[in-house]
């Protein structure tokens, strides 16, 4: 079969060039410039459009990401079909994920997997410990679903926290969806200064209940001292065996990503890069003094690309409140 798939996916791949630029230009003008036009967040696309691919060629189950995507005035499912179809018919013809979207052996991972493999590291270690909190806080939210549709999750207190312009459109695409919203309480906050714990307690957060707070691709926009102040934050506020999971860039990841087609797309949305951490080497090391200065400890790690000599791009990593 899945030479099979090669045979059919060569000559399909080779005469949807054209039909893949153009719904690649389409993806790219929805996800900058019409994002730009609403002042929305163009990063949040770029999650949600992997997202959605994760959902089309059955590696997640992701009917509310799906049903969110088909809403969304800043991205183009036509467009993903144009570039991705090749790709899913030889994905439905062997069975396999290949070439992309693919699953990457841990450590392994390149630049082209992040969002794939980010998002099952983090739905794995949500996975493992839902079911000891009490609350779910999304921090940095975008156009996450992962509180939609389960309903473990309707039978918690959830909380999402964003910019108000992308929670107010979130609100109005949830609506046109139709997707059951009313469980999770929408806190606008900005990193770069607002106390969260205030916000949330405005909200109905209870501190004194153990809480997931979920920081996913959000640290790298942020200054180390806005960093710093978010986890020194949590540390003081959430109550003893809350867990925070979040993802950390290595150095050499902002180098690359601050760079040519993607920087000129960053400042579109003024959504510049800031935040990382040197792991070239000692990574384990420098992640873990990273962590114990703001009085966290270390959990689950998941270093992506270490088997790299330049070390890891990008961790995954579990911080709890003990
Ligand atoms: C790359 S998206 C990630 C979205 C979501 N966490 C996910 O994984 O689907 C980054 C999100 O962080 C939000 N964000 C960035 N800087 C922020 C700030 N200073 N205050 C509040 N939200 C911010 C953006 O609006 C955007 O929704």
């Amino acid at each position: 079969m899945n030479i099979l798939s090669l045979i059919v996916y060569l000559p399909l791949q080779i005469l949807f060039i054209p039909i893949a630029i153009v719904g690649a230009m389409l993806v790219a003008y929805k996800q900058i410039l019409v994002s730009k036009r609403l002042g929305l967040s163009m990063t949040a696309i770029e999650i949600i459009n992997g997202r959605w691919t994760m959902h089309v060629f059955g590696m997640r189950d992701d009917d509310a990401t799906a049903r969110l995507a088909a809403a969304l005035p800043n991205t183009s499912l036509s467009g993903l079909w144009a570039t991705l179809f090749p790709l899913w018919v030889k994905y439905k013809i062997s069975g396999r994920h290949a070439i992309y979207p693919r699953i990457p052996k841990p450590g392994s991972e390149s630049m082209v997997d992040l969002v794939v493999a980010r998002t099952l590291y983090f739905d794995s270690m949500i996975e493992r410990n839902k079911e000891r909190v009490e609350q779910f806080v999304v921090m940095g939210a975008g156009y996450d679903m992962r509180a939609y549709g389960h309903s473990m999750w309707e039978r918690t207190k959830c909380f999402e926290l964003d910019q108000p312009s992308v929670q107010e459109h979130k609100l109005a695409m949830l609506r046109e969806a139709n997707i059951p919203h009313d469980h999770v309480q929408f806190v606008s906050v900005d990193f770069k200064g607002d106390d969260i714990f205030e916000r949330l307690q405005e909200f109905g957060f209870d501190a004194s209940k153990k809480t997931l707070f979920l920081w996913e691709g959000v640290t790298l926009y942020l200054s180390e001292a806005e960093v710093r102040e978010t986890l020194g934050n949590v540390r003081s506020n959430a109550a003893v065996g809350s867990v925070l999971l979040a993802d950390l860039y290595a150095n050499r990841f902002l180098g690359f990503a601050k760079k040519g087609a993607n920087k000129k797309a960053l400042d579109q949305t003024d959504e510049a890069l800031d935040f990382g951490l040197e792991f070239t080497s000692d990574y384990e090391d420098t992640l873990t003094q990273f962590v114990q200065s703001e009085s966290l400890t270390v959990g689950e790690t998941h270093f992506m690309g270490r088997t790299s000599d330049k070390g890891p791009f990008a961790v995954v990593a579990e911080m709890k409140c003990e």
